[in-house]
């Protein structure tokens, strides 16, 4: 049994489909835990899951997701959260007027306890910032992301789709084999 700590439905709806369909057991652990203002997603990553693992005591994972804009020099990257809830999407299109380049990728960075050790997966996916928002499905910056070799949002796919091209489908895909392999 897997414990995958988030406060966040929708990321928990994505990773628990990738456990059910390889037959892992998971339990989601409703937590809101305080992050690290550090300048690049691992080190966030691996920061809460240093201080989770003194609290919750057995395996369970987490992770750490930032949007990196190529030509705002990588922002909003470690910021995500917050200017997702202060400009937020709109803000960015705004930002990303005047013809500037509109490319970007999402990172993801999953820390692992396995009750020893911790053991980080990272899964990313390149593409482009849209002109409009479109899509109704996903969260957070969904709608704004379109994936390399797609002509679609995030939004406009479904939690399988997202899954099968997404930051997060690809670390969690990496953690999958690790468990698999008798890691866990
Ligand atoms: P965090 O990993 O929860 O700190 O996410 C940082 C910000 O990025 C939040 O505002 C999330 O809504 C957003 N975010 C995280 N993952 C995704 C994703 O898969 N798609 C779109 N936005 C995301």
């Amino acid at each position: 049994m897997v414990i995958f700590v988030t406060s966040n439905k929708h990321k928990f709806e994505e990773i628990s489909l990738m456990f059910n369909h390889r037959g892992i057991p998971i339990t989601w652990k409703r937590m809101k835990y305080e992050e690290l203002q550090a300048d690049d997603t691992r080190t966030v990553s691996l920061d809460s899951c240093m201080r989770l693992r003194e609290v919750i005591r057995k395996p369970f994972f987490l992770e750490d997701t930032g949007l990196y804009i190529e030509s705002l020099k990588g922002f909003p990257g470690p910021y995500s959260s917050y200017v997702a809830g202060t400009i937020g999407n709109r803000g960015i299109l705004d930002l990303l007027a005047h013809g500037r380049n509109r490319s970007a990728a999402f990172i993801t960075v999953i820390s692992y306890f396995d009750g020893r050790e911790i053991h980080q997966f990272e899964g990313s996916v390149k593409g482009a910032i849209s002109y409009e928002p479109a899509g109704s499905g996903g969260f957070g910056y969904d709608p704004i992301f379109m994936p390399e070799g797609t002509s679609k949002t995030l939004a406009q796919m479904s939690d399988e789709e997202k899954n099968a091209v997404s930051h997060r489908g690809m670390a969690v895909s990496k953690l999958i084999s690790f468990i698999l392999a008798g890691n866990a």
